[in-house]
């Protein structure tokens, strides 16, 4: 009996002692996290909302932002609409040349850097710390990248296209990434948030303050919030 007992106390704390990741789990998007740990994002709405004439008539550049947060269902809907899978095959919301997909969405908010993972509707944290301010300078100091609460980045891995493409490669990761940028924009409409396409920045900085590997092209930055 006291066996068992010591067995089952030596399970659940090891347990304890490993990170939500390492768990197969996820944390609950406290804002507590390590990078390196993963937070399952709710599940997307891909039924409801406005009507697309509706987002289209509706969607403007918006620059300025209240104060209050967004929600990890928003944040959740955003991304889907970013990225989301939307078939068995792996297609996802957005085209992509020859289904490479080379296109990575950053979110940089106050507790840190995501990194969106379409596979498992999920973010997995990559860095710690709020790089608002950095992204802020990188973009030429516009106000609306340092008041946001949170920014969506775009980012296309040239390589993966340019395998099958070659030098037609960086010119197709851009007409991706734009179509990611109207996806997010008429979501944000959908949920009555602000966005704007900001396509004003140094690439290098941008690269630098998200630790982004060299080969890596920002293609824009989506400061999004409450309007
Ligand atoms: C490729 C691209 C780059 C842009 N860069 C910026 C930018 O750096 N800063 C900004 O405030 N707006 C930027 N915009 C937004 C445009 O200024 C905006 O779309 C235009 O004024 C039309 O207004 P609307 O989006 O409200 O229809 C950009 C838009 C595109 C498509």
């Amino acid at each position: 009996m006291i066996m068992k007992f010591i067995i089952i106390l030596i399970v659940f704390l090891s347990y304890a002692s490993c990170s939500p990741a390492e768990k197969g789990g996820s944390s609950s998007g406290s804002g507590s996290e390590d990078a390196g740990d993963v937070i399952d994002l709710p599940s997307p709405d891909t039924d409801g909302g406005i009507t697309i004439n509706e987002a289209l008539s509706g969607r403007r550049s918006v620059r300025s932002y209240s104060e209050s947060d967004i929600t990890m269902e928003e944040l959740s809907q955003l991304l889907w609409s970013a990225q989301g899978i939307t078939s068995p095959h792996g297609f996802r919301t957005a085209p992509s040349a020859g289904a490479l997909y080379p296109v990575e969405i950053y979110v940089a908010r106050e507790e840190g850097v995501f990194h969106y993972i379409p596979q498992s509707h999920s973010i997995e944290k990559v860095m710690r710390g709020d790089v608002r301010g950095g992204l802020y300078r990188s973009a030429l100091y516009q106000s609306s990248v340092r008041d946001a609460p949170l920014s969506l980045i775009i980012v296309g891995d040239v390589k993966r296209t340019r395998v099958k493409y070659g030098e037609r490669a960086e010119r197709y990761v851009l007409i991706e990434g734009g179509c990611v940028a109207q996806n997010i924009a008429l979501q944000a409409e959908n949920l009555g948030l602000g966005t704007v396409v900001i396509g004003a920045f140094n690439d290098g900085e941008v690269r630098a303050v998200l630790n982004l590997p060299d080969d890596y092209l920002p293609v824009a930055i989506m400061p999004v919030g409450r309007k």
